[in-house]
């Protein structure tokens, strides 16, 4: 971490008090270039390492977007042993450190320490010039959702991390939207925080919808969310609803705090898993 990291704290009052306000918190220049070189480096490596069909077949790391302008790659990681399907990040350094330090900021700004079971998906993507539009959407574990005509999809059910840290490796995209878009739910208001080299976005992802438009020029990013530490869940309708549960209403459906996303994850696993997976390997999408 350069300098700055110092100075703001991930649980910093500033940083609190932006996301409250705002919904996210923009931190400029958190990393330096030489953890942005290795964080690439070692991306890479844990896709040489993991990205095997019996690894998307456990639900450790997820099926790669690979178009001709977009490639992205997701994987599940912990600090330290999970109930939950993960893959080893044993030896990279900069993965280990990006990793501690979302756990710090998720863990400052929740109040509580994030166990080391807890895991977390750390994706990467590289966009290329004239990139292929992300429709926005909520990050999540997607229990049940379905294809819309437009190229997007509808959430039904799944769960909702808190937070997604999303930072900056290299961009090349200057002036308005350099990356992240991002829509208060709320008030309708859109945001696009400046994505340099090293910036760190962090946003609430309960409140916040986020797409990435089509980029005129390459840019690569890493982000990390936990769908496991005090991750909610979210029914779009009553039917999804968890017994005993309490639910507020957010415009796209209910959310609830009080469900154990743990246990969400290990019955999706055991009862609904199978069938989805079965649905992908029909599609031909069997990595
Ligand atoms: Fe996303």
């Amino acid at each position: 971490m350069s300098s700055s990291a110092a100075l703001l704290s991930p649980d910093s009052p500033r940083v609190s008090a932006q996301l409250k306000q705002e919904g996210y918190a923009y931190l400029p220049a958190v990393f330096d270039s030489t953890l942005l070189r290795a964080l690439e480096r070692e991306c890479d490596e844990m896709a040489a390492r993991h990205y095997r069909v019996e690894n998307i077949d456990r639900r450790a790391v997820y099926l790669s977007d690979q178009t001709p302008t977009r490639t992205s790659h997701a994987m599940m990681l912990s600090q330290g042993p999970s109930p939950l399907p993960t893959v080893s990040h044993e030896g990279l350094e900069a993965v280990a450190r990006f990793l501690r330090f979302h756990d710090e900021v998720l863990g400052g700004l929740l109040g509580a320490e994030v166990p080391a079971s807890s895991r977390s998906m750390l994706n990467w993507q590289t966009y290329l010039s004239g990139s292929k539009p992300v429709t926005e959407h909520f990050d999540g574990e997607y229990i049940d959702y379905r294809k819309d005509e437009d190229g997007g999809f509808t959430l039904h059910e799944g769960l909702l991390p808190r937070l997604v840290v999303i930072l900056t490796l290299s961009n090349e995209n200057q002036g308005e939207c350099q990356g992240t878009v991002l829509r208060d739910t709320l008030t309708g208001k859109e945001a696009s925080p400046p994505s340099r080299p090293g910036d760190v976005l962090v946003f609430d992802n309960v409140r916040m919808r986020h797409r990435v438009p089509t980029l005129e020029q390459p840019r690569r990013m890493a982000g990390l969310r936990s769908f496991d530490f005090q991750a909610v869940h979210f029914a779009r309708t009553e039917a999804s609803r968890r017994p005993g549960a309490n639910y507020r209403r957010m415009p796209e459906g209910l959310v609830s705090e009080d469900v154990d996303a743990v246990a969400v994850h290990q019955q999706f696993l055991r009862e609904r898993w199978a069938q989805v997976r079965e649905a992908q390997r029909a599609e031909g999408a069997l990595f």
